[in-house]
C-alpha cells in the first residue's frame, strides 16, 4: 500500500523524493512527507492529503534544502489520515517511512513505554522507529536493524535515517516490495522501478531481511546476521516515458489506449510458429496432460480474469477450473494437492492475499504457475512457473491494460491445454491462435468509437445505481465492467448473471435504472434478450453492447454499443472490455473524479 522513497547523491534531495513520490502515488495518496538532512540535521514536512497538498507545504514552509532523504505517501492502515499519522515518523535518534504493518506493533507498543518511549501518533509504524533508537547504540546503526528486523512481525519495507549518520540512507524490506536504483554515484530506494526510471535503470532487488546502506560513494548490502553479502545489478525494461501521461489527461485513459500494442506484445511473446508455446518456462504439454485440475486464486480485477479463463479453459480443455479469491482461498482450508495447478493472476505481483494463496498452494504439493506483470515482483519469483505479461507500468488505480493481457494469457494457455489433452487439433489450435491475434485490431475498433462511450457516460452521470447483466463470457465481463464502473464513480453497480437477477435482485429495479446488458454471445443471445426485457419491463434504461447485427424487437434497447465482428464469441471480451472501461473513465470524468485516484483505494495492496 504506501510508496516509500530514499535518495543520496548530488541533485536537490526533495525535487527527487517528491518526483518519486509522484510516480508511487498511486500506491496510496492519503498524505505524505518527506525527511531530508539539511546542515546535518533532519528537516521533515508532512502533511495530510495529495501530494498537491504537500506541494503547497513545501512551498509556504520552505523545501528542505540537502542531498540525502527519504519520502512516503500513505495508504492509511493505523490511525486515520492526519498530519500525526503521516511519514516519516521520528523518535530520538531516527527517522523512519514504513510501507506495510507491524502485526505485533501493540505489544512493541507496551514494551517501548515501559522503557520510557511517549508516542504521538496511532500508526504501527512509530513503533518501528522507537524500536530502532532503543537497538541503537555505540553509532552502530546495522546492529540496531538487524535486531529490530528480528522483533517485528508482519511486512515491511523501511527507508531509514539516523540522526548521526547525515550521509547515509538505510533501508530494509521484508514482505513488502523494496527496490535499490543504482545511478552513477547516486542511489535510490523506492517501492517500484518508475519512482527512480528517470535517473536510472539499474536497479538490485532487495530480498526478505537484505540491508542496504547507501551512500554517496557506494551502497552495500547485509543479511540479517549483518553480514555483507554481493548482489546483482539489473536492468529495467520499462522507460521513462511508459510511466507518463504523454499528453493524456489521466494515466487511466493512456493505458486504455495503449491496449492494441501491449496485447500483441504479449501475445507476441507467447506466440510461436503460429501457436502458443509455454515449453521455456516448464509449461509443457506434458506437464499439462498431468494436470487434474486449476485453481486460480487472485483479488479484484485479476479474479475477473481468472473467471474469464474458467470460462475458456473448460469449454475448450475440458479441466475442471476453480477461481478463488485470494482472501478466501488461505483461510479456506482448500482441497489441493500435487495434481494440481494453482494458478496466480497479479499485475503487481505484490498483492499479500495473491502471494499467501502462492505459498500454501506450494505447501500443499501443486504446481504454482503465476500471471504477473511485474517481473521482478514477489509472486513472480516465488512461483514455480511465470509468465510475465507485457503491460508495462500500469500508474492508475483501476486495472484496464492489465486485464486485458491477462485474459489474452489465459486465452493461450487455455488453448495449448485443449491442445495438450487431444481436445483440439494443430489446425484448430492455428485457427485459434490466428484469432486471437485479430485482437489487438478489435480493440482498435472499439477505441475509435470512444465518443459512443463518451455518450453514454453523459447518460449515467447522475444516477444512484446501476446493474450489469450477461450470460457466459459476458457475465463474466459484467463483473470487471461492473468493478470498474463502482471503482472510480462511486455509483452502486452491480453484476449479476442474467438469468439470475430474476431471483430476489429484480426488486432493486426502478423507473429508469440503467441496465447495461451484455448480449454478444449468439449461443446464449435470445436468453439474455428475454432477460434484458423482463428488466425493461420493469421500467429499465437498457443499454446494450451487442455485436452489429443482433436485433432487437422495437423500443427494447434505449442505447446501443456495436462491437465489431472482429473476434469469434468467445474471444470478445478482449475487445468489449475497453467500451466497458471508456463508459466507466467517461462517467468518472464527468462526475468530477479523478480516475487515476479513486477515494479509499490503493492499487497495490500488500495488506490482508
Ligand atoms: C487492488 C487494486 C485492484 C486490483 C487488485 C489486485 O485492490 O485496487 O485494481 O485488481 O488490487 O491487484 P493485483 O496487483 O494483484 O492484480
Amino acid at each position: 500500500m504506501c510508496g516509500i522513497v530514499g535518495y543520496i547523491g548530488k541533485r536537490d534531495c526533495a525535487d527527487v523524493l517528491m518526483d518519486g513520490l509522484e510516480k508511487l502515488e498511486y500506491r496510496g495518496y492519503d498524505s505524505a512527507g518527506i525527511a531530508v538532512f539539511e546542515n546535518n540535521l533532519i528537516k521533515t514536512v508532512k502533511t495530510r492529503g495529495k501530494l498537491a497538498c504537500m506541494k503547497e507545504k513545501l512551498e509556504t514552509e520552505g523545501k528542505p534544502q540537502g542531498f540525502c532523504g527519504i519520502g512516503h505517501t500513505r495508504w492509511a492502515t493505523h490511525g486515520e489520515p492526519s498530519d500525526i499519522n503521516s511519514h516519516p515518523h521520528s523518535n530520538g535518534r531516527v527517522t523512519i517511512v514504513h510501507n506495510g504493518i507491524i502485526e505485533n506493533y501493540a505489544e512493541l507498543k507496551t514494551f517501548l513505554k515501559e522503557k520510557g518511549y511517549a508516542f504521538i501518533s496511532q500508526t504501527d509504524s512509530e513503533v518501528v522507529a522507537c524500536l530502532l533508537d532503543y537497538y541503537y547504540s555505540e553509532r552502530n546503526p546495522l546492529r540496531a536493524i538487524t535486531e529490530v528486523v528480528k522483533e517485528l512481525r508482519g511486512s515491511f519495507a523501511l527507508g531509514i535515517l539516523f540522526k548521526d549518520f547525515p550521509d547515509r540512507v538505510y533501508a530494509v524490506r521484508k514482505a513488502s516490495p523494496l527496490i535499490v536504483g543504482v545511478g552513477d554515484s547516486e542511489y535510490f530506494i523506492a517501492s517500484d522501478i518508475p519512482a527512480f526510471l528517470k535517473y536510472t535503470k539499474n536497479y538490485v532487488l532487495l530480498e526478505d531481511d537484505e540491508i542496504v546502506c547507501m551512500e554517496e560513494n557506494g551502497a552495500s548490502f547485509f543479511d540479517v546476521h549483518g553480514l555483507e553479502i554481493k548482489k546483482t545489478v539489473q536492468t529495467a525494461e520499462w522507460d521513462v516515458e511508459q510511466a507518463q501521461k504523454q499528453g493524456f489527461p489521466h494515466f487511466m485513459l493512456k493505458e486504455i489506449h495503449e491496449q492494441p500494442k501491449v496485447v500483441e506484445k504479449t501475445l507476441k511473446s507467447i506466440v510461436k510458429n503460429g501457436v502458443p508455446d509455454f515449453s521455456e518456462i516448464g509449461f509443457t504439454d506434458e506437464f499439462m496432460r498431468g494436470i487434474n485440475r486449476i485453481f486460480v486464486v487472485a483479488c479484484g480485477t485479476a479474479m475477473h480474469a481468472g473467471i474469464i479463463a474458467r470460462y475458456a479453459i473448460e469449454n475448450l480443455a475440458r479441466v475442471p477450473v476453480t477461481v478463488e479469491t485470494a482472501s478466501e482461498f488461505r483461510y479456506m482450508n482448500p482441497i489441493v494437492d500435487k495434481n494440481d495447478l494453482v494458478i496466480l493472476v497479479s499485475q503487481s505481483g505484490e498483492t499479500a492475499d495473491t502471494k499467501a494463496g502462492l505459498e500454501l498452494a506450494k505447501e500443499m504439493g501443486a504446481k504454482t504457475l503465476a500471471v504477473v506483470n511485474v517481473k521482478y515482483s514477489a509472486i513472480a519469483r516465488a512461483a514455480d512457473m511465470c509468465i510475465n505479461t507485457l503491460a508495462g507500468p500500469e500508474i492508475a488505480v483501476a486495472s484496464t491494460k492489465a486485464y486485458t493481457v491477462q485474459i489474452a494469457v489465459l486465452y493461450l494457455i487455455a488453448f495449448r491445454l485443449a491442445f495438450a489433452r487431444g481436445k483440439i487439433n494443430e489446425d484448430e489450435l492455428k485457427k485459434l491462435t490466428a484469432d486471437i491475434e485479430k485482437a489487438p485490431d478489435a480493440i482498435a475498433a472499439i477505441l475509435k468509437k470512444e465518443d459512443e462511450c463518451k455518450f453514454i457516460a453523459s447518460k449515467l452521470v447522475n444516477v444512484e445505481k446501476l446493474f450489469f447483466i450477461g450470460r457466459g463470457f459476458d457475465y463474466a465481463l459484467s463483473l470487471e465492467g461492473s468493478l470498474k464502473l463502482k471503482e472510480i464513480t462511486y455509483i452502486h453497480s452491480e453484476a449479476y448473471a442474467a438469468g439470475e437477477l430474476k431471483h430476489g435482485t429484480i426488486s432493486l429495479i426502478e423507473d429508469g435504472n440503467p441496465v447495461i446488458t451484455l448480449a454478444t454471445q449468439e449461443d446464449v443471445l435470445p436468453k439474455t434478450i428475454s432477460n434484458m426485457e423482463e428488466v425493461k419491463a420493469r421500467g429499465a434504461t437498457i443499454i446494450a453492447i451487442t455485436r452489429k447485427e443482433t436485433q432487437f424487437a422495437e423500443n427494447t434497447v434505449d442505447m446501443r454499443f456495436d462491437i465489431d465482428n472482429l473476434l469469434p464469441d468467445a474471444l470478445t471480451p478482449l475487445a468489449t472490455v475497453c467500451a466497458l472501461q471508456l463508459i466507466a473513465y467517461y462517467t468518472s470524468v464527468l462526475r468530477g473524479i479523478d480516475p487515476d485516484k479513486p477515494r479509499n483505494l490503493a492499487k497495490s495492496v500488500t495488506t490482508e
